[in-house]
Formats: C-alpha cells, sequence, structure tokens
C-alpha cells in the first residue's frame, strides 16, 4: 500500500543498457541482445500501467551510438521499425501515447515513417507516454534549445535579462513532461552516458546490475521499491 511518506512517481526513464554483454555470455553475436530486449520493454510498459505512471522515458539510441559498427546501427533501425510494427496495436488498445525525444531526423526514412504513424495514431491516447529517445543527447537537446531562444532573442521577442531556468525548460524537446522522479539504469554502468542532463537535476538514481535483456517486471518493481524508500528532499529540510 503506498504511503503519505512516499515521494511522487510521475515519470520514470531507464537507460537500457547491457544487451551486448546478455548476448556474449551467452555466445551470441551483440545483436541477438538487442532482439532480446523487446521483452524488457514489453513488461516496463506493464509495470508503468499497473502503477498509474503517466511517463516512461526509454533511452533507446543516444547521439553517440551512431559512433557503433554500420551493421549494428543498421539493425538497430530495423529493429525500431519491427517494434513498431509489431507492438502499436496492443499499445493503442492499451491507450498509451508513443512519443519520441531526440533528433528524430536523423533516423532513416522507414522506422521514422513508421514511428510517426504510430505517434499519429495514438496521439489522443490518455494513458501513459511512452517516451522512446532515439538519436538523443543530453547535450543535443540543450544546444537545440539555446539556438531557438537566441533566435527568439534576435527577433527580439525575447530579452536576455528574461531568459530563466524555465525558458531553458520550456524549449526542450518535450517541455509538458515533467522531470524524471527517477532514473533506472541497468548492467551495472553507472552514469547518465548524455541522458536528460538538464531534467535529472533532481532525480534519484536507481542503479542495478542486472543486464537489459533480463529485467523483467520483478525487477522493475523492485528498482521501484528502492526508490518508494528514498527521502527527496531538493535542498530544502524534510
Ligand atoms: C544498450 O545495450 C542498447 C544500446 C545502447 C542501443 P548495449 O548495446 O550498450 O550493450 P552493452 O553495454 O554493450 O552490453
Ligand atoms: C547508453 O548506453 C545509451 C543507451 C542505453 C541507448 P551506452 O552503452 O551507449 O553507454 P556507454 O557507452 O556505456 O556510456
Ligand atoms: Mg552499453
Amino acid at each position: 500500500m503506498r504511503s503519505e511518506a512516499e515521494p511522487a512517481l510521475k515519470h520514470i526513464a531507464i537507460i537500457m543498457d547491457g544487451n551486448g554483454r546478455w548476448a556474449r555470455k551467452r555466445g551470441l553475436a551483440r545483436i541477438k541482445g538487442h532482439t532480446a530486449a523487446e521483452k524488457s520493454i514489453h513488461d516496463a510498459v506493464e509495470v508503468c500501467g499497473e502503477a498509474g505512471i503517466k511517463y516512461l522515458t526509454l533511452y533507446a539510441f543516444s547521439t553517440e551510438n551512431w559512433s557503433r559498427p554500420r551493421a549494428e546501427v543498421n539493425f538497430i533501425m530495423k529493429l525500431l521499425s519491427r517494434f513498431i510494427k509489431g507492438n502499436i496495436d496492443e499499445l493503442h488498445r492499451k491507450n498509451v501515447r508513443l512519443r519520441t525525444t531526440g533528433r528524430l531526423y536523423d533516423i532513416p526514412d522507414g522506422p521514422r515513417g513508421d514511428l510517426e504513424k504510430a505517434i499519429q495514431r495514438t496521439s489522443a491516447n490518455t494513458g501513459l507516454n511512452l517516451v522512446l529517445a532515439l538519436s538523443y543527447g543530453g547535450r543535443a537537446e540543450i544546444r537545440d534549445a539555446v539556438t531557438i531562444i537566441a533566435e527568439k532573442v534576435v527577433s527580439g521577442e525575447l530579452s536576455p535579462s528574461d531568459i530563466s531556468e524555465e525558458t531553458i525548460s520550456n524549449n526542450l524537446y518535450n517541455p509538458d513532461i515533467p522531470d524524471p522522479d527517477v532514473i533506472i539504469r541497468t548492467s551495472g554502468e553507472q552514469r547518465l552516458s548524455n541522458f536528460l542532463l538538464w531534467q535529472s537535476a533532481y532525480s534519484e538514481f536507481v542503479f542495478t546490475p542486472v543486464l537489459w535483456p533480463d529485467f523483467h517486471a520483478e525487477e522493475l518493481r523492485n528498482s521501484l521499491e528502492e526508490f518508494r524508500a528514498r527521502k527527496r528532499r531538493f535542498g530544502g529540510l524534510e
């Protein structure tokens, strides 16, 4: 049962890491780990649904991931199409609204078209917002916001002295989405890898050694328990 003392939980963000190592441990090619990741995504959507979470952001592909071998990048892009086509009916039925964050224009036409169709189709849904971070980089997002703000200054719409933290938040990719309450990273790595740099100022971090393809419903519930035991102070006093 939820107690009064539990921190509010609107937005969960996950750095889905460890696919390659999961495959290697089984003597398989790295790409098999990406394929095996689908079940964990499915479970995350399920757990968020049952817990009434409003936003789930999944770090699927970073601006730095373009530096991987072309064959792996191509495979991930094909998998993205397959994931959308294979899951959109069910997501829609579950009232999930699919969204993205990142430089979507970097994504090849095929998967981008599938994504855009799915985003359009689910745009009026009122349940979980499932946000896929694709060609996403926290620094790229801040840089892009700075460009928009600078253009407003040049056009005279905004004065430099009026630029506030809110101005920056309002010019990020999805200004309506609240900052993540918790950022979970699988696979034992303890770093942000350029994820949600601005939005993570007061996020709680949960790190787990479990590799992403093994991170099923029970593992996510455990991570959320860990989050619920935290005391968030935001610089103030309890
Ligand atoms: C995460 O798994 C998926 C992406 C970054 C696309 P990795 O592919 O990074 O797996 P490891 O970290 O090499 O095990
Ligand atoms: C972070 O994982 C990006 C995603 C999970 C999409 P990486 O595997 O790319 O991060 P590093 O290279 O270990 O920092
Ligand atoms: Mg990795």
